[in-house]
């Protein structure tokens, strides 16, 4: 694993951020249906952005979600997103995001960390499973729940 580090997105690092690649196959992949229509009704300041920088180069992006209160439990402390630049996948830079979401919930007082994404032969199952979700539940659109206890 390289040397990574998190910064807070701004506007110095949302255009390399919304300029991140994907893989063949992945598009479909990046907002499962149940995050794009929360999205309308989150409250914004719940949300935890953060760019992965690879020396100066930004390499990926995730955004945590921490609301104690949503009505949705699965929303509390969640994995909103994360993607990894498609040339630098498989580095282990989706891990260390993932691991460095997880702390910060850790120090916010949250027992587990949860994330969801759709089945597919390009998803990220594997991936969240590779880091210790297990699959605790599943949508109406048959996106899977994942939760890592911490
Ligand atoms: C999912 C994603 C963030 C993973 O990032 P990454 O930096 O490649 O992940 P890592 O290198 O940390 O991978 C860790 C493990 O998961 C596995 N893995 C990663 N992506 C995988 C995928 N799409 N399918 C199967 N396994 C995958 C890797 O093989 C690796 O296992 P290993 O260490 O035993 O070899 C990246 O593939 C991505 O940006 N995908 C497109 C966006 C997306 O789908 N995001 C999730 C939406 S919720």
């Amino acid at each position: 694993m390289g040397e990574f580090r998190l910064e807070e997105l701004s506007a110095t690092n949302i255009v390399a951020a919304n300029n991140l690649t994907l893989r063949p196959g992945q598009e479909a992949f990046v907002v499962p249906p149940t995050y794009a229509i929360a999205d309308n009704y989150i409250d914004p300041t719940t949300t935890w952005p953060r760019v992965v920088l690879d020396g100066d180069t930004v390499v990926g992006f995730i955004r945590g979600n921490f609301d104690p209160d949503a009505a949705q439990e699965e929303f509390r402390s969640a994995v909103w997103r994360v993607h990894v630049a498609a040339e630098q996948q498989g580095h282990g830079i989706g891990t260390f995001a993932v691991l460095a979401l997880a702390d910060e919930a850790r120090q916010r007082g949250f027992d587990r960390l949860t994330a969801l994404w759709e089945p597919g032969e390009e998803g990220p199952e594997a991936f969240f499973t590779n880091i210790g979700f297990e699959v605790i539940g599943e949508t109406q659109y048959g996106e899977k729940f994942g939760a890592l206890k911490l």
